[in-house]
């Protein structure tokens, strides 16, 4: 991810050269935005507050030319760039129904600088039905290593975007990834060394690193829990899964993660998914099996009866 990541001091700058250049440009309709936006509410002693007409938050937000971002007090960098492709495939947007800015952010936001506002969260009129499950996921999270990180102050949206939350059948095998590299990438790389050195140990780290989801190896399923609950308990690195054997075996715990191997872009069953893998010792083949056991058992016999001829013309000679 490309970011101009700007500290808080200089946000002020950003801030008045967004004001004095691209508000007035947009006034004269050079956006192409249907409703030009206004800028009124100048009163002489007011000069500094501009108010808009709410459709305006691209101006600044969606401004392709610009991808502010900054690193919050809570250790977390915020993206103040939102990408129009990606808002309208989010699942806020297809499901919800929340085409625009304002039908989130209600209130305050026609000024700026914006009013100061409390946190939306995930409850405040929207996810009241789901918050058992949120509930469930929050305390499997509590577990999980990232809970008491020093360096960081973990939300749900610290890893799903609000503003292109997908559901995880949806979510590209690169999006899945990317929440977790995000960070560990670079910023809290706690070794200094790639994720790829990091992951040495493993005769194919390449390969794994490119095909499977990081929660793949850094959880464990459990089966009391829903299989997105347990997905959110990542755990120490001592407890990843190290051995081939996790994966590359029948019993293995492949099959809870079949949506979290390569891409699946489509919505498919785990049937039809299972269909579309092949992982060497996890993904039996019926008749290649069959195969693979008749000619152990055509061996056999083969060095069987050879061992019988063998022996039978060793008693012909003595017996000469
Ligand atoms: C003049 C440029 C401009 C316009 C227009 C604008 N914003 Fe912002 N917005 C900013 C900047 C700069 C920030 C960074 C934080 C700050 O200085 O308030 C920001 C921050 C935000 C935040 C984060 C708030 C926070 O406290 O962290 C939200 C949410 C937001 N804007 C929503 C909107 C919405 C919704 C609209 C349209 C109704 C809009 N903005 C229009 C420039 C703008
Ligand atoms: C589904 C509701 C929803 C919609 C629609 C929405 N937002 Fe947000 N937005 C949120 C939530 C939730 C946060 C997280 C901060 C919070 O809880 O207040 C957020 C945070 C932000 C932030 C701060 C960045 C950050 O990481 O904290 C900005 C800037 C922002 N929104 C701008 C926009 C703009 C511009 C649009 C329209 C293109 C938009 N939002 C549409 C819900 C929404
Ligand atoms: C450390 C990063 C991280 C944090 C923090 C996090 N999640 Fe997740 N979440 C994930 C990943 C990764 C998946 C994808 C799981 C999969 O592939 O099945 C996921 C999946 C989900 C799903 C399943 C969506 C679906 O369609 O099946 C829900 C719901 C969810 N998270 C809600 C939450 C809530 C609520 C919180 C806050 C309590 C939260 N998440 C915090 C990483 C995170
Ligand atoms: C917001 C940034 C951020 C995100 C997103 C994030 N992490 Fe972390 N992660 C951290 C920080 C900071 C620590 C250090 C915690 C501590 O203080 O022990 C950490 C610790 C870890 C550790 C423990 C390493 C050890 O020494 O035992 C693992 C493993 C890990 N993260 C994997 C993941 C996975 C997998 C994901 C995606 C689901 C993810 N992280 C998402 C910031 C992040
Ligand atoms: C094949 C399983 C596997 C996959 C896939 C995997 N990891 Fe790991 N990872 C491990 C194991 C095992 C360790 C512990 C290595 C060690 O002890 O040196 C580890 C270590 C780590 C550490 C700690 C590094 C350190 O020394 O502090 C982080 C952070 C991490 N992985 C993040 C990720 C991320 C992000 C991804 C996805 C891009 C990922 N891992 C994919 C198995 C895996
Ligand atoms: C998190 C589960 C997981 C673990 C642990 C794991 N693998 Fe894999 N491995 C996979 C998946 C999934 C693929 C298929 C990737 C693809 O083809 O896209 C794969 C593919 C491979 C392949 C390529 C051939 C094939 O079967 O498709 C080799 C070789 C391999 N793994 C070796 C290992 C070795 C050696 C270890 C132990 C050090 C190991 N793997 C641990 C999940 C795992």
């Amino acid at each position: 991810m490309v970011q101009n990541m700007i500290p808080a001091p200089t946000l002020s700058y950003f801030v008045a050269i967004l004001v004095t250049i691209i508000l007035p440009i947009s006034v004269h309709g050079l956006e192409q935005s249907p409703v030009p936006s206004t800028v009124s509410g100048q009163a002489p002693g007011d000069a500094q507050i501009k108010t808009f007409q709410v459709e305006n938050c691209r101006t600044c937000h969606q401004n392709p030319g610009m991808r502010p971002a900054y690193v919050g007090s809570d250790g977390i960098v915020h993206d103040l760039y939102i990408d129009q492709k990606r808002f309208e495939m989010s699942t806020h947007y297809i499901m919800a129904g929340k085409y625009y800015c304002v039908d989130c952010h209600e209130t305050g936001y026609d000024v700026f600088p914006h009013k100061e506002q409390k946190p939306l969260g995930c409850f405040n009129n929207c996810h009241e039905k789901l918050k058992e499950k949120f509930l469930g996921i929050k305390a499997s999270f509590q577990q999980s290593v990232h809970y008491d990180a020093k360096q960081v102050e973990f939300a749900c949206n610290t890893c799903h975007p609000v503003h292109y939350a997908r559901k995880s059948r949806r979510m590209t095998l690169e999006e899945k990834k990317g929440m977790c590299t995000k960070c560990h990438e670079d910023r809290h790389n706690l070794t200094g060394i790639s994720l790829l050195e990091q992951h040495q140990w493993h005769p194919k780290a390449q390969l794994h690193l490119k095909s499977t989801a990081c929660i793949a190896c850094h959880t464990q399923p459990d089966q009391w829990e829903d299989s997105f609950t347990f997905k959110h308990r990542v755990l120490p690195k001592k407890e990843a899964s190290r051995l081939c054997d996790d994966c590359h075996s029948p019993d293995g715990k492949l099959a809870d993660y079949l949506i979290d191997i390569g891409e699946n872009p489509l919505q498919l069953s785990n049937a039809q998914l299972a269909d579309n893998f092949y992982v060497s010792g996890a993904t039996r083949i019926f008749w290649l099996d069959s195969l693979g056991l008749v000619l152990l058992l055509a061996i056999t016999i083969g060095v069987f009866a050879h061992g019988l001829i063998r022996v039978g013309a060793t008693v012909l000679r003595k017996k000469q």
